[in-house]
């Protein structure tokens, strides 16, 4: 019996290994290295496409973290126009705009199922009936900033008309709006194709002149090759410049400076579609391919480009290997579209795609600030996950980039005294946008909300101008002590009970960091107002937490 055991087995395994060579061959024979197509399912997804180190998104307004109030938190689908300009009025009568809350951010559902007659988005034609033009006037009269959200997909997370392969007008329709903040979602994204089409020739048309260059006039890089197929008209073409391993480059004479109609000719090859950049010079073009039905050899897929006159150096590759690669190209998309729309004017760009391809180290290149994680809910053990996922990443904060654990929950569901205060301190501390969450218009009856949300030692430790994001440089089973350093050589230090109940923790050497200014005696706890002093001990509640700036 066990005889027939191993058989089988072995029958499998050579099955199996049969069939993986088939595989193999199918794919390399489609001009698709089989290994990095393995790579690719295997690899977290991490970036492999290069991102220069010093090259930050610079179309924002965020030197420090970004201040507002957003209208997912509280009322998700339920938004009109009435009831933004009554949070917008509340803000500036509650004071919170003098304390730097400036944006007031339309989440999810501010827009039209459908695009109006020149494909541009819309407001709800109901709900936001005035047009948002006229919204943003108001909110601007009354001293505030208006943000806009969409999706980096087809759909928003509500199902709605989202901005993917429609980036530059609708980056163009939020400038015209006067838009200064924006959201760019994950939802119904799709990842950009790792494989690169076949290419056949290129085709450059000037004036009536058109100039072809053949696969074989290219140089190759990496693992680019050259194939050949008796059918096509040239019985050449170019395979393997996917998953960022191989390049064709070209060089080209162009008669004048100026545009230029490019046509990519193709060799049409599987059922998939596919990708392609095309760099000419230091400018870069990208191409999407369908997937093809093969009643004829050959596709033309065009393009127009600048080039220059004279030489000209035309790259063809597809960078693509991972999910986070396709992410990073997809929101640095977008940024682009968002800073060639906005001119001079500033819009700051939130890049929402919840942690999943590690942001951190790419997002800062795309935008402004980037969630690390997925949404926030009025939870304490929630809201402490999210703390922990982003207390690590300090390294990765700075002015104009930030990490960003998601919008305030102060004030929302049953989170205690003690939690929304220490909620809104680790923000503070981390230098995490502070996007309030809750409902402005009820704040005059909810005095604490609003005491703690306007908390003017808190935001400026939040908001201090070296943009430091806190570390935790100390860690027990009961206390978290945080540290963050301030522009005038002070620190900020929080210790933060993660206990149910009240415990007792001294304010000694060892629990301070080895950071604070040496002849630090008196300092004040910014919540109670008291004094401190080495030596004191502190009596934390639950979840509760003392912040004080050493000097
Ligand atoms: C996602 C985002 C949220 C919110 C909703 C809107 O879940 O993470 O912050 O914008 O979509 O649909």
């Amino acid at each position: 019996m066990f005889k027939y055991f191993i058989y089988i087995f072995i029958i499998l395994i050579i099955v199996f290994i049969v069939g993986f060579c088939v595989w193999a061959l199918i794919k390399k024979k489609s001009g698709i290295c089989p290994f990095c197509v393995i790579k690719q399912y295997m690899l977290k997804s991490k970036l492999t496409i290069k991102v220069s180190e010093n090259e930050f998104y610079d179309g924002g307004d965020a030197q420090t973290p970004p201040m507002g109030w957003s209208s997912w938190n509280t009322f998700r689908n339920n938004i009109d126009e009435k009831l933004i300009l009554e949070t917008a009025d509340a803000l500036v009568k509650t004071g919170l705009a003098d304390a730097g809350y400036k944006y007031v951010n339309l989440d999810d559902c501010w827009h039209s199922s459908m695009r109006d007659d020149n494909g541009r988005l819309q407001g709800d034609l109901v709900r936001f009936s005035s047009g948002i033009d006229w919204l943003a006037d108001e909110i601007r009269s009354k001293g505030l900033k208006i943000g806009l959200y969409s999706s980096n997909g087809d759909y928003t997370c509500e199902d709605l008309p989202a901005s993917s392969g429609n980036e530059k007008i609708d980056a163009e329709t939020f400038a015209r709006w006067g838009v200064e903040y924006f959201k760019y979602d994950f939802c119904h994204n799709t990842k950009i194709p790792s494989v690169a089409p076949l290419v056949e020739a290129i085709e450059l048309k000037q004036g009536n002149s058109i100039k072809t260059y053949s696969a074989d006039k290219a140089k190759l890089e990496g693992m680019a090759k050259i194939s050949k197929d008796k059918n096509l008209k040239t019985g050449k073409y170019l395979s393997f410049l996917g998953h960022g391993k191989g390049k064709a480059v070209f060089e080209v004479d162009c008669a004048s400076d100026g545009d230029c109609d490019f046509t990519l000719c193709i060799k049409k090859c599987g059922r998939y579609e596919k990708y392609l950049v095309v760099q000419v010079n230091d400018r870069f073009y990208e191409m999407f391919i369908p997937f093809t039905k093969s009643w004829t050899t050959g596709g033309r897929y065009q393009t127009k480009i600048q080039v220059k006159k004279g030489k000209n150096v035309i790259k063809l590759f597809n960078p693509v290997c991972t999910r986070a690669d396709s992410s990073y190209i997809q929101y640095k998309r977008m940024g682009v579209a968002l800073k060639n729309a906005a001119g001079d004017k500033k819009i700051t760009f939130s890049i929402c795609e919840w942690g999943r391809n590690k942001p951190e180290k790419w997002a800062w290149n795309a935008g402004n600030l980037w969630r690390i994680s997925p949404d926030i809910i009025p939870n304490w053990r929630w809201i402490n996950v999210l703390y922990n996922m982003n207390i690590r990443l300090a390294e990765y904060a700075g002015p104009g980039h930030w990490n960003d654990p998601d919008m305030l929950e102060v004030g929302n569901g049953n989170l205690t005294y003690e939690e929304n205060k220490t909620h809104f301190s680790l923000w503070c501390m981390m230098a995490a946008p502070l996007i309030l969450g809750n409902d402005i218009r009820k704040l005059p009856d909810d005095k604490k909300t609003l005491d703690i949300i306007s908390n003017k030692k808190m935001i400026a430790i939040n908001q201090d101008m070296a943009g430091m994001q806190c570390v935790r440089y100390k860690k027990t089973p009961t206390f978290d002590f945080l540290m963050k350093q301030l522009a005038d050589g002070s620190v900020a230090i929080c210790i933060y009970n993660k206990k149910k109940n009240t415990k007792k923790v001294r304010i000694s050497k060892e629990n301070c960091p080895a950071e604070m200014p040496e002849n630090s005696r008196k300092m004040k706890e910014i919540w109670t107002n008291s004094e401190l002093s080495f030596g004191d001990i502190l009596t934390l509640k639950g979840h509760d937490c003392a912040v004080f700036v050493a000097k």
